[in-house]
C-alpha cells in the first residue's frame, strides 16, 4: 500500500512537473460512472441514466444541468481546476475533425460498470468495455492527426483517472432480480471483477496507458439508497465489507500489474477513510446531515432527483444531493483531501487525513 501511494505521487508530481517546463498542457484520460460523468449519456437517447433535467445543476456555473449527477462539480471538474486544466469533455460530444481530441477526454457514464450486465436495466450506457474501445477509436483520430509516434508519446505522457465498480454493486450484485447476485458468492463476485478489471487495464497499458490512478469505492453500505434497506437507517455493515474486499483485491491487482507491465504505473487512490469520516462526522466538516439527501429521494428504487421532488433548503448542510451521489460541497472537501494526500510526498499518515475544523 505505501508503495502504492509513493507511485501516486510520483505520478502527480512527474505529470504536474512535465506540464509546468514544456508549458504543453498536461492530458487527463477519465473512465467511470455517473461520480465522474460530464455528460456522455445525454447523446444516447434510449439511456435511462441521466441527469439532464433540473435539479441538477442547479449550483454548477449557468446553473443548468449538464448531465453530472450532482448539483455542481464532480470530484474530477474539480482535480481538474487545481491541475490548471479544463475538465475534459465527454466523449460522445466531440467529433472525429475536433482539435479537443488532442486535449484530453472523459469517457464515464452513468449506470456503467466493470462488467457488461452491470447497470443493463437503463437500456443504453457505455460500460467500461466500451469506454475502453471509445479511446481505442481516440488514439486512432490522434494518430491520424499527429502520426504514430508523436500518438504514443501523448498517450504515453497523459494522465488517466478510472474510478468503475460502485454500479457493479449498486445496480447489479446488490439487486436480487440480477443474476449475478444469485450465482456467485461474494468471493467468487470479487474474483469476478478483478480478474475482468485485470484483461481490461492490460488493454489500457497495451493502448498506451502508463500513468493511472484508480478510485476505489467508497462505503456504498452508507449511501442514503442503502440505509433505507435498513430498518434503522444505519449502513450496511455488509455492504461496506464487500466493498472493502473488492478495494483490497483491487490494490493487489494493480501491485501484480506494476510487475508484470514494463513502464506502468498504476496507482490505487483509497477515498474509503475520507468518504467514512465524512459521513461519521458531518459537522467537523461544516455539514449538518449525512444519512439522507438534500433532494428527498431515499427509497430503495427511485433515487435521482426529479424536477417535482423536494430539494433541501441548504444544499450545502447535505453530504448527499441525491440517494446515491455526493453533493458539490461534499465533493469539495473530497477532492481537496485526495489532492493533499497525493501530494504530501513525506507523509506517512494513512490516506487522507480528516480535516480539523473547529
Ligand atoms: C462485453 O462487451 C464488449 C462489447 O461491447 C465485448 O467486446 C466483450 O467481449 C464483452 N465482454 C464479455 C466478458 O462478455
Ligand atoms: C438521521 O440522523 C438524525 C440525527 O441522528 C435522525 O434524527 C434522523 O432520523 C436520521 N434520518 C434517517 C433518514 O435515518
Amino acid at each position: 500500500m505505501m508503495i502504492l501511494r509513493l507511485a501516486l505521487v510520483a505520478i502527480i508530481s512527474s505529470s504536474v512537473a512535465a506540464q509546468s517546463a514544456s508549458a504543453t498542457s498536461l492530458i487527463t484520460y477519465i473512465f467511470g460512472d455517473s461520480l465522474t460523468e460530464v455528460g456522455n449519456n445525454n447523446y444516447l437517447q434510449y439511456s435511462l441514466a441521466r441527469s439532464d433535467f433540473p435539479w441538477y445543476g442547479i449550483d454548477f456555473s449557468g446553473g443548468q444541468a449538464t448531465g453530472r449527477f450532482t448539483n455542481g462539480r464532480t470530484i474530477g471538474d474539480i482535480i481538474s481546476t487545481k491541475l490548471g486544466i479544463p475538465s475534459p469533455p465527454p466523449y460522445l460530444s466531440l467529433s472525429r475533425s475536433d482539435d479537443a481530441f488532442l486535449n484530453g477526454i472523459n469517457y464515464a457514464s452513468g449506470g456503467a460498470g466493470i462488467l457488461n450486465e452491470t447497470g443493463l436495466y437503463f437500456i443504453q450506457r457505455l460500460t467500461f468495455d466500451d469506454q475502453i474501445n471509445c479511446f481505442k477509436k481516440t488514439k486512432d483520430v490522434i494518430r491520424a492527426k499527429i502520426g504514430d509516434r508523436a500518438a504514443n508519446k501523448h498517450v504515453n505522457d497523459a494522465m488517466y483517472f478510472i474510478g468503475l465498480g460502485s454500479n457493479d454493486y449498486v445496480n447489479n450484485f446488490l439487486q436480487p432480480f440480477m443474476a449475478d447476485g444469485q450465482q456467485y458468492t461474494h468471493d467468487e463476485f470479487v474474483e469476478l471483477l478483478t480478474s475482468t478489471l485485470d484483461n481490461q487495464l492490460t488493454t489500457i497499458y497495451k493502448l498506451g496507458a502508463r500513468k493511472v490512478i484508480f478510485h476505489g469505492l467508497g462505503p456504498l453500505g452508507c449511501i442514503p439508497s442503502q440505509r433505507v434497506k435498513s430498518k434503522t437507517g444505519m449502513c450496511l455493515k455488509r455492504v461496506n465489507e464487500w466493498v472493502m474486499e473488492f478495494n483490497t483485491g483491487t490494490k493487489k491487482l494493480l501491485e501484480d500489474l506494476n510487475k508484470r507491465l514494463p513502464g506502468a504505473k498504476f496507482a490505487f487512490a483509497d477515498t474509503y477513510p475520507a468518504v467514512l469520516d465524512l459521513i461519521d462526522n458531518p459537522t467537523r466538516y461544516g455539514f449538518k446531515v449525512a444519512n439522507t439527501s438534500c433532494c428527498n429521494v431515499d427509497t430503495s428504487v427511485g433515487g435521482l432527483c426529479l424536477p417535482n421532488s423536494k430539494m433541501c433548503k441548504n444544499r450545502k448542510d447535505f453530504v448527499f444531493w441525491d440517494a446515491f451521489h455526493p453533493s458539490d460541497s461534499a465533493n469539495q472537501i473530497l477532492a481537496d483531501q485526495l489532492f493533499s494526500s497525493l501530494l504530501s510526498s513525506s507523509s506517512h499518515s494513512p490516506a487522507p487525513a480528516p480535516k480539523n475544523n473547529h
